[in-house]
């Protein structure tokens, strides 16, 4: 058998695009290559550093086995026909900051971001990462422009663009949970809604262990405890590192969004998600639970809420509207 190298195999694989290779973005490239998922090509404005990020991901291929090509680049030529584009370019919090302070910084950043994103990857599904999370989902939605709805009635924009937190913030309050009880993580399935920020919305009424409400096993001071820490999860771990914010769970969060889109798996995650109505709110983005599949949101679930849950969730979207208003002067400038 002879082997020319003048005629490879031609491959198609799913393309990832990650802009932002800094702490998350750079895990997300890892995760997403290592477990097989789809090329991944990370982009940055810094010179250099995305192409050595690359360079030592791909390094590690043969000891991590698998054959994914991760691009580093800083030309957005270079990311195009991606089904997936991932935005963490922007700023992290310091200690003392809130999330909120790096409204008008990131925002005319991911603004830019998406709109050349969107000049090579039309047809991409986008995942916004960067903080505030819930405005800059609604930034990018603007800045991408995409209908409604299309001929056939289907919501297109809601489908394609979304926001990464309540993966996140769940995952925390399923840890807290699992320490709380002693019982392993794996066991513990709890859900978070709202806003990306002190107003989000743990709903422990829906928070199981193995089936058992957690309202069975804990009392309600201690699981007042456990919201608590869940809605300090990001700030708890920027006054311990001081340098920067968490990166590892925020990039297996979106990891995990990115597998059931890629392998429609249509997982019910909770995801910032253009409402149009539902749970009595309009023309906002902010985490409800959602199906999550190969064409983007396949659904948004209504769930019961007592009076005091969607009380909570109405506080947490008036707070992201105000921030909306806030960054549409930037998004005018950026815009111009
Ligand atoms: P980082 O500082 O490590 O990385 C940010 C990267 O963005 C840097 O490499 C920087 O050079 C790059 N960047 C800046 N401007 C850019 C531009 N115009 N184009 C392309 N790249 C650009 O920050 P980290 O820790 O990776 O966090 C990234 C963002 O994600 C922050 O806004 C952070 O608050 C947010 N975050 C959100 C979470 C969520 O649940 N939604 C969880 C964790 C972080
Ligand atoms: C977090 O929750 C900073 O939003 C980031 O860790």
């Amino acid at each position: 058998m002879s082997y020319s190298p003048s005629s490879p195999i031609k491959r198609h694989s799913p393309r990832v695009t990650v802009i932002g290779a800094g702490k998350v973005g750079s895990t997300l490239a890892q995760r997403i290559a290592e477990k097989n998922l789809a090329d991944v090509v990370l982009l940055d404005i810094v010179e250099g550093m995305p192409r050595g990020l690359a360079l030592d991901l791909m390094e590690a291929r043969g000891i991590e086995l698998h054959n994914r090509q991760i691009t580093g680049t800083t030309n957005y030529a270079d990311t195009f026909g991606s089904n997936v584009v991932v935005i963490t370019a922007g700023f992290p919090r310091k200690p003392g900051m809130t999330r909120d302070d790096l409204l008008l910084t990131n925002a005319k950043i991911v603004v830019e971001a998406a709109k050349k994103a969107m000049t090579y990857s039309p047809d991409a599904i986008y995942i916004v990462v960067t903080n505030p999370l819930d405005v800059m989902t609604y930034l990018v939605w603007q800045a991408i422009g995409l209908p409604r709805v299309d001929l056939e009635g289907r919501h297109v924009a809601r489908r394609r663009i979304m926001g990464m937190a309540g993966v996140l913030d769940s995952a925390r309050f399923e840890t807290f949970i699992s320490m709380e009880l002693g019982v392993c993580p794996l066991d513990v399935k709890a859900m978070v809604l709202g806003s990306h920020g002190d107003l989000m919305v743990p709903l422990p009424r829906y928070a199981t262990v193995n089936g058992i409400p957690i309202t069975e096993l804990l009392d309600a001071a201690t699981i007042e405890r456990l919201v608590q820490r869940t809605r300090n999860g990001g700030a708890e771990i920027v006054e311990l590192m001081q340098t920067g914010g968490a990166f590892y769970t925020p990039a297996s969060s979106t990891c995990v969004m990115v597998e059931s889109i890629l392998l429609n798996q249509s997982r019910l995650l909770p995801i910032a998600a253009y409402l149009q109505g539902e749970y009595g709110l309009n023309d906002i983005f902010i985490g409800v639970p959602c199906r999550l599949g190969y064409s983007g949101i396949e659904e948004v679930v209504e769930l019961k809420l007592t009076d005091a849950e969607r009380d909570a969730l109405h506080t947490s979207a008036q707070e992201v509207r105000k921030n909306i208003d806030r960054a549409q002067e930037v998004f005018a400038a950026v815009s111009r």
